[in-house]
C-alpha cells in the first residue's frame, strides 16, 4: 500500500485557514480569546450565556428589549417534543449520554417543519430551539437512565439554572448557577475547532441545521475534543490522593502517556478559560469543604509546567468544578454541547449567509493505470 511520504497536505489541516469568520478568534501565543471583538474575560465578568448567544449570532451585544425577546423565545422553547422523550425512554440505560444527545437532537428535525430552511429567519428559529433544548435533553437522559421522572423545564429560569434544576429536581443556589452560567460562556465558541468545522462542512452543502448540529455532536464526543473533561476527572479519581500525584505523573510521563486536560493545539500559554475554571474549582472546593481535587489539580499543573512547560486547558479545572457540583462524569461532554451549540449555530448561520460548498482536494497516493482482472482470474 502507498504511504503518505513527503506529503504536501497539512496533517490535520494545521495552519490551514479554511474560512473567514467574524464570530471568534483564538490568539494562542498571547492566550487571548475573543467573541465578536469582546475579550472572554470581559464577557465572563459581566455577561450572561444568553447575552453571549445573541452576540455570537448577531455580531453585537443586545439592547435590553432585544435580550428580553431572545430570552422569551428560549424559555418558550425549553420543552422538547414529548415523542422525543418517549423515544429516549426506549434507549438502553447504559447508552452513552453523547450518543443519546446525538440521536435525540437528530430526531428534533422531524418536529420542526421548517428545519431544513437555510434563510436567516427560519434557520435562526431552529437555532433558538436547538439552544433551548440541548440542556433539556441532556438532563432528561440522566433522569431517565436512573429511573427517575423527567423534570419539566421551568420557564422562569435561565438556560444554566434550568439545566441544573432539571438534572437535580431542585433549583441551584445563586452562586452555583452563576458559576455554571460562566462555564457556558467560556465554552460557547472556539473558532474552527473540529466540531465547529464539522457543522460548517455539513451546512455548506445546504443541509438543514439539525443535521449539521447532529454531526457537530458526533465530532465533539471524541476523546481528543470534548471528551477530555471526563477523562481529567477519571484521572484524578485514579490518582486518588495529593500524596500520590508526583509518582503518578512521573510514571505517566516515563510511559509517554498524556496527562488529560494539559496542553493545547493552539494555546502556548495559559488558556484564558482555565483562569476562570481554576478560580471556580477553588470556590466550589471551599464551598463543599473538600479541597482534595483542587489541590491535586494544582499540583499536577505545577509539575507539568516545571517538567514540560505545558499549561492546563479548558477541560482541566472544569472537571473538578463539575464534580463538586455533583454532576455525573459522563455529562461533562454533553454540558460542553449545551454551550457550544451557540457557537455551532452562529457558524452555521454565517455559513448559510455566504455559502460556498466546502470541498477540498486529497493528495492521491494510490496506484494508477491498473487493468481490471476478471474475478475468476485473480
Ligand atoms: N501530557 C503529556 N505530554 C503531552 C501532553 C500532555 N497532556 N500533550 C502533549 N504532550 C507532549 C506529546 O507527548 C508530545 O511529546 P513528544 O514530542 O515527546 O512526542 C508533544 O507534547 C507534542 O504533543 P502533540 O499531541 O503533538 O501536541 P498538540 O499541540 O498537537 O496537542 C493536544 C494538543 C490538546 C491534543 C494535547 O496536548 C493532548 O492530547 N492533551 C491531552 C488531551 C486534552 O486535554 N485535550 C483537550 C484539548 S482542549
Amino acid at each position: 500500500m502507498a504511504t503518505a511520504t513527503e506529503s504536501t497536505a497539512a496533517a490535520g489541516l494545521r495552519g490551514v485557514v479554511a474560512a473567514q469568520s467574524a464570530i471568534g478568534d483564538v490568539n494562542g501565543e498571547e492566550g487571548i480569546l475573543i467573541y465578536q471583538g469582546y475579550n472572554i474575560h470581559d464577557l465572563a465578568e459581566h455577561s450572561t450565556f444568553e447575552e453571549v448567544v445573541y452576540l455570537l449570532w448577531n455580531g453585537r451585544l443586545p439592547k435590553q428589549d432585544e435580550l428580553d425577546a431572545l430570552n422569551a423565545q428560549f424559555r418558550s422553547n425549553y420543552a422538547v417534543p414529548s415523542a422525543v422523550i418517549d423515544m429516549m425512554k426506549t434507549f438502553p440505560a447504559d447508552a452513552d449520554p453523547m450518543d443519546v444527545l446525538r440521536t435525540a437532537v437528530s430526531s428534533l428535525d422531524f418536529y420542526d417543519k421548517e428545519g431544513h430552511a437555510t434563510d436567516r429567519e427560519r434557520a435562526t428559529n431552529a437555532a433558538i430551539k436547538l439552544t433551548a433544548q440541548m440542556g433539556t435533553i441532556a438532563a432528561a437522559w440522566d433522569r431517565i437512565r436512573n429511573g427517575n421522572d423527567v423534570v419539566a423545564p421551568d420557564a422562569s429560569l435561565s438556560i444554566a439554572e434550568n439545566f441544573l434544576y432539571m438534572l437535580r429536581g431542585e433549583r441551584p443556589e445563586a452562586d452555583e448557577a452563576r458559576m455554571f452560567d460562566v462555564c457556558l460562556i467560556l465554552h460557547a465558541d472556539h473558532e474552527l475547532n473540529a466540531s465547529t468545522f464539522t457543522t460548517r462542512v455539513v451546512s455548506g452543502t445546504l443541509a438543514g441545521i439539525y443535521g449539521a448540529v447532529t454531526a457537530g455532536i458526533a465530532a465533539l464526543a471524541g476523546p481528543l475534543h470534548g471528551g477530555a473533561n471526563t477523562n481529567v476527572m477519571k484521572m484524578l479519581i485514579e490518582i486518588g490522593s495529593l500524596e500520590a500525584v508526583d509518582g503518578w505523573v512521573d510514571n505517566a510521563l516515563a510511559e509517554k502517556r498524556k496527562i488529560m486536560g494539559i496542553g493545547h493545539a493552539v494555546y502556548k500559554t495559559e488558556d484564558p478559560r482555565a483562569t476562570w475554571l481554576r478560580r471556580y474549582s477553588r470556590t466550589m472546593s471551599e464551598k463543599k469543604g473538600d479541597m482534595k481535587w483542587f489541590e491535586m489539580s494544582q499540583r499536577i499543573e505545577k509539575l507539568m509546567l516545571e517538567k514540560k512547560g505545558m499549561h492546563p486547558n479548558v477541560d482541566f479545572y472544569s472537571a473538578s468544578t463539575y464534580y463538586l457540583m455533583n454532576i455525573p462524569l459522563d455529562l461533562y461532554t454533553p454540558i460542553f454541547a449545551v454551550s457550544r451549540i451557540s457557537g455551532w449555530t452562529g457558524h452555521i448561520l454565517e455559513q448559510y449567509a455566504n455559502n460556498k460548498l466546502i470541498r477540498p482536494r486529497a493528495e492521491y497516493i494510490g496506484a494508477r493505470d491498473l487493468k481490471y482482472v476478471p474475478i475468476a482470474e485473480r
